[in-house]
């Protein structure tokens, strides 16, 4: 989750005299640089800022050494690290093949839909993150999403989803 409580503006945005900065320096300092750290690194990061803007990225570089490109490379490879903010509940769509054929899309839909936003978006007020994920390992459910750590199955009935969203505020 991306908390900004210790962000030093009020628009919710990192700026430079961030804390977060100094504690990520710490961090870095802390390594042993004869390792590869850029994995760490970058997971320190995405865990406090909870994700990794540009500006985290050049504060990255210019503090390892390693490249601005490798460090992009690196952040935007892997699905644990995020360049965009992640709302603050997390919702997956499995599009696995069960949970497709069972009409996946159509409840993509109606959640693109209900928040206003495309696959991969994150909402304006910040509360919901929409994604379309593999297989959630619950098939019997199918058609299922996954809200944060919760399971809600057999969504071919897409009227419920208004009540399953209101559950997250
Ligand atoms: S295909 Fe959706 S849970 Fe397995």
């Amino acid at each position: 989750m991306n908390d900004q409580s210790t962000c030093a503006c009020s628009c919710g945005c990192i700026t430079a005299e961030d804390p977060r900065f100094a504690e990520l320096k710490s961090y870095i300092d802390s390594l042993d640089q004869n390792q590869g750290i850029t994995m760490p690194v970058l997971q320190e990061a995405q865990r406090s800022f909870g994700y990794l803007p540009l500006e985290v990225q050049k504060f990255i570089s210019e503090n390892t050494g390693v490249p601005l490109a490798e460090i992009y490379g690196v952040a935007t490879f892997y699905s644990q690290f995020a360049i965009e903010p992640k709302g603050r509940h997390h919702i997956g769509v499995c599009m696995g093949t069960a949970c497709y054929v069972k009409g996946s899309q159509k409840v993509l839909d109606k959640l693109a839909e209900e928040l206003k936003i495309k696959v991969g978006c994150t909402t304006a007020d910040g509360r919901f993150t929409l994604e379309a994920t593999r297989c959630l390992g619950c098939c019997g459910l199918a058609p299922c999403i996954m809200i944060d750590d919760d399971v809600f199955g057999k969504l071919d009935d897409i009227s419920r989803i208004p009540d399953i969203l209101g559950k997250y505020e």
